[in-house]
């Protein structure tokens, strides 16, 4: 059985909706089993026992949300120390309220995180531009999703950048299966 972690910070649901989505996608492959758990909740057992994990995070002026940072920094640096997140599959997620009509950070936030799972040692998994709704919340980096609407005013979740999300967990789990077989 292949394991897969989705890890994210939230303050108003949007990320949380992704998240969901991308497990959706994890958990539609056959054989592989997903877990849902928030950067407060989330344990080195979490990770470890995982083969894959994405990281999804809300822009924060222009990075990734504390939470997830905190995770990364309180949680997975113990484990950097003993390797044990190395060759892992990993993967990442955004939303961003898009302030400004160009993207507002999402992928500055998306190569931070990027750039921590490398640092773990991580096997990163990109997101391919012929991907179902990737015109309309794709980056090669991972999905998106733009949750203002063009005066930076909430305009909630986006169906198109959920099904370009749950494409992501389908395709990270397929990966790490792979990898783990
Ligand atoms: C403190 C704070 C800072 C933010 N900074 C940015 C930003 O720099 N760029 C951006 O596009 N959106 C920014 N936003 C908007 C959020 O990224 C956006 O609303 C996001 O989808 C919220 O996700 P959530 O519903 O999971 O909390 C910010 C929101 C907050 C609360």
């Amino acid at each position: 059985m292949t394991r897969i972690l989705v890890l994210y910070a939230t303050d108003y649901g949007a990320t949380r909706a992704m998240a969901e989505a991308v497990l959706e996608g994890a958990a539609s492959v056959e054989g592989v089993v997903a877990l849902l758990r928030s950067a407060e909740e989330v344990t080195a057992e979490d990770m470890i026992s995982s083969d894959g994990i994405v990281f999804g995070s809300p822009v924060h002026m222009g990075s990734m949300d504390w939470r997830v940072k905190k995770a990364i920094d309180a949680v997975c640096s113990g484990l950097w120390m003993r390797d044990a997140l190395v060759g892992k599959v990993g993967a990442v997620f955004v939303t961003g309220g898009g302030f400004g009509g160009a993207g507002g950070g999402v992928e500055l936030t998306m190569l931070a995180m990027l750039a921590n799972l490398a640092e773990l040692g991580m096997l990163i998994v990109t997101l391919p531009k012929n991907a179902p709704g990737y015109q309309n919340g794709g980056l090669h980096w991972g999905p998106y999703m733009r949750t203002g609407d063009e005066a930076g005013n909430p305009a909630g979740v986006n169906p198109e950048s959920l099904e370009l999300a749950r494409h992501h967990g389908a395709n990270v789990a397929r990966v790490a299966q792979r990898h783990a077989g």
